[in-house]
């Protein structure tokens, strides 16, 4: 039946309007009740074998653009919609975003749903439905604040489930409900991300910002992802939502081979959980047990759990890789404990090697060696990732289980981060080299036909400007800066981290305020652009987005200054914010500290979008450099052996260099000059200056002047413009090779075979 018609018989049913009645809110029921329908209209995608994914984090961000995409419905929707006087972009703008993750980790997760069902793999997700989500990011004097980011309404993606599991715990059990949403592949059929909740979640339980009573389970559990960990029962509440997720998960894997007559003991033939991160490794000792209850002896149980399991390593921060006190286990989870010693037996007996142990001796057990004894694979996310666990990290494991190991490079989903942000540009590309890159993006490459045809280079300078005002009407109108649209637009967007070094920025920051002060104009006028949120409790990096934002006070409002420089922090960044500045991005900022960031998939996006890199040789950086050579890109600072040697050797520090460096010392110091303390908290400067002069654990001052100089020269070359325009077509010719689409092709081909 026609679109429009169909359109009119919801608004009918829901409003008693004809559409052109209708109010932009209602319209976006009326379409979310339509495709909602078509979706349940899809098939399943069957096979014999499925990959369950499970993750603490899915950022799926908004549904309707990418749901319309794949439904091949979305040029038809927009043309009916404007017959009725509405504005599809209005429209889509009206969805609240799903707030279920982080940052990198959980997008990762959402982008491989997408390219699971696109390749027509059965696969879903599992996961919890955080009613308040991560936080609400609000900035009061200069500082970061959270506050609950409440995202369910009565009109969205979830539908309920009619399944539901009793999950034990010490002394109680709780009773599961289950919310799916459809994951529609694009032009295909679907599979379904599961979230499990409980009935008796109380958002009314938080107060003054984010605070809750960590104690009461039965109204806490599913309030909120990460759940401030400073106290003892803010890190039990953590382990009672990750036994949670996995224990349903389980049971409901276990129970559908059950229903399609599947015997228990050919679980490895047909089902491959991929535990993302350690927030679900507890799965193990979970299935075991349950397997154990079906009448499996342990020995048994081991060995099928073993050939069904396989962990992704996302990062080699210690403070990431989870160890649980036996104390918590044996409190909340006792059930799993001798399960667990059992498993650290086995793990002895095959390593004789006490640095593999899943429980230390200071009786702290090891999430992820856990995964990597009693899992049949182990994944790094970019090839040098992936060679520092090898080589470094994980060595006694990898010498101990060298076949388990192997490098799925990350990817993106170009559903979402091209055709669905960018359509201008998809539009463009479509028009030189046909629509065979949506299926297969190695076709891209083709765009290097065009590499020195100048009308095409302008072309896309013209879409690029395009997307930079449309991003600075955007910035003006919800963070209130004006920017220049043609000035360099320079982003940095990230989770805030010390080792993604946003503090070298900073520095980087002070000294173009310095210089144009003297005198001394930048090559360009550039604005820099940064988006972070920072953990809770995490307060160098809260006292990071203070100094940043105490910055773009001081430089926006100086008539000397921001002519030549403007800084702008976007308040609560996310998913949806991402879609708008990767478009606009001249310059792609990922300056982690080489060895540090695993991968990163902003620096594919930004790449995708054709954005420079400014970078160091660091996670997949390092073979977006590859791919594009030296001319197109910017690579600076010290190499990850270096780094390494540096931490192996304990012979860094920050003093000798400031030493030996003044004009370093004085972007330092400019932290808690009376400038910055006039409109600053004087406390958190001074604490983001000490550790920078006494600690500077990531290396910032390290790099601080090669990242200066090269920033610098790629402000100069961004002058030519042709030329620049040159770079930005290899890079988007090259960025093929970061569609999901193969990383899935390839986690299929090598680990789960379905
Ligand atoms: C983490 C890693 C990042 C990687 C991502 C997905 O993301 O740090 O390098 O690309 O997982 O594998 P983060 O949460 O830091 O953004």
């Amino acid at each position: 039946m026609d679109l429009n018609i169909q359109l009119e018989q919801y608004a009918q049913n829901l409003y008693q309007h004809t559409l052109k009645e209708c109010s932009k809110e209602q319209v976006y029921v009326v379409l979310l009740n339509y495709v909602k329908q078509a979706l349940e209209d899809k098939e399943f995608i069957k096979g014999n074998k499925k990959v369950y994914y499970f993750s603490a984090e899915f950022l799926i961000g908004k549904l309707m653009s990418n749901n319309l995409i794949n439904l091949g419905i979305r040029k038809e929707v927009r043309e009916v919609l404007h017959a009725n006087g509405f504005d599809l972009a209005e429209i889509e703008e009206l969805e609240n975003e799903p707030s279920l993750g982080n940052g990198g980790l959980g997008r990762l997760a959402a982008c491989f749903l997408d390219s699971i069902a696109t390749l027509n793999l059965p696969g879903d997700g599992i996961g919890l439905n955080y009613h308040l989500g991560l936080f609400k990011q609000v900035f009061k004097a200069n500082k970061q604040c959270e506050e609950p980011n409440p995202w369910i309404d009565d009109h969205s993606w979830l539908n309920r489930s009619f399944k539901r599991y009793r999950v034990d715990y010490k002394g109680f059990s709780l009773h599961s409900v289950l919310y799916d949403i459809d994951i529609l592949g694009y032009h295909g059929n679907k599979n379904q991300l599961h979230l499990f909740d409980i009935e008796t979640v109380d958002e009314n339980l938080v107060h003054d910002g984010i605070s809750f009573d960590q104690s009461n389970l039965l109204k806490n559990l599913t309030l909120f992802l990460y759940p401030d960990d400073s106290t003892e029962e803010g890190k039990k509440l953590r382990l009672y939502q990750q036994y949670f997720m996995v224990s349903n998960g389980a049971q409901m894997i276990l129970e559908d081979l059950k229903e399609r007559n599947i015997p228990l003991n050919e679980l490895d033939q047909h089902v491959v959980i991929q535990i993302n991160d350690t927030h679900p490794s507890l799965v193990i000792p979970e299935l075991i047990r349950l397997l154990m209850l079906e009448g499996f002896t342990i020995k048994e149980a081991i060995s099928l759990v073993s050939k069904t399991c396989a962990y992704t390593n996302h990062t080699i921060l210690a403070e990431a890789l989870e160890k649980w006190p036996m104390s918590y286990l044996e409190e909340i989870v006792p059930q799993l404990l001798p399960i667990i010693e059992a498993l650290d037996a086995v793990a002895y007996e095959r390593s004789h090697n006490h640095k593999v142990a899943i429980i230390d001796e200071n009786k702290l057990v090891h999430m992820a060696s856990m995964d990597i004894h009693f899992g049949y694979s182990i994944n790094g996310v970019a090839a040098i990732h992936t060679d520092i666990l090898k080589n470094s990290e994980l060595k006694d494991f990898y010498d101990l289980y060298p076949n388990k190991f192997n490098n799925k490079t990350n990817g993106i989903t170009f559903r979402r981060w091209l055709l669905s942000c960018n359509e201008e540009l998809t539009d463009f590309i479509d028009s030189l080299i046909g629509e065979g890159y949506k299926e297969n993006a190695d076709e891209l490459k083709k765009l290097l036909d065009f590499v020195n045809d100048e009308d095409v280079l302008n072309r896309l300078l013209k879409i690029k400007t395009d997307k930079k005002k449309e991003l600075a009407a955007y910035l003006y109108n919800h963070e209130g800066v004006k920017v220049d649209a043609d000035s360099l637009f320079d982003i940095q967007i990230k989770r805030l981290h010390e080792y993604k070094r946003q503090q070298m920025n900073v520095l980087y920051i002070i000294h173009q305020y310095l210089e144009i002060k003297r005198g001394n104009l930048p090559a360009y006028p550039m604005t820099c652009i940064f988006g972070a949120k920072a953990a809770p409790a995490y307060t160098l990096a809260k006292d990071i987005i203070h100094t940043i934002l105490c910055l773009s006070q001081i430089i926006n409002n100086d008539p000397e200054v921001s002519p030549y420089l403007k800084i702008v922090m976007v308040e609560n960044y996310n998913v949806t914010y991402a879609e708008k500045l990767i478009p606009a991005a001249d310059i792609s900022e990922q300056i982690s500290l080489a060895s540090k960031e695993a991968s990163g998939t902003g620096n594919m996006k930004f790449m995708l979008n054709g954005a420079v890199t400014l970078g160091t040789d660091d996670g997949a950086n390092v073979e977006i450099h590859e791919l594009v050579g030296d001319n197109n890109i910017y690579i600076f600072g010290v190499d990850s052996d270096s780094v390494i040697a540096h931490y192996e050797n304990n012979d860094y520090s920050p003093q000798i260099l400031l030493e030996q460096n003044p004009e370093l010392r004085e972007l330092v110091d400019f932290i808690v000059s009376d400038t910055l303390t006039s409109v600053g908290d004087r406390e958190a400067l001074e604490r983001l200056h000490h550790d920078l002069t006494y600690k500077d654990w990531f290396m910032a001052l390290l790099d601080t002047k090669d990242y200066i100089e090269t920033k610098q020269n790629a402000t100069k070359d961004y002058k030519e413009r042709l030329n620049w325009a040159k770079k930005m077509l290899v890079n988007i010719a090259k960025a093929g090779y970061f569609s999901s689409d193969r990383t899935i092709k390839q986690y299929n081909e090598d680990i789960w075979k379905l």
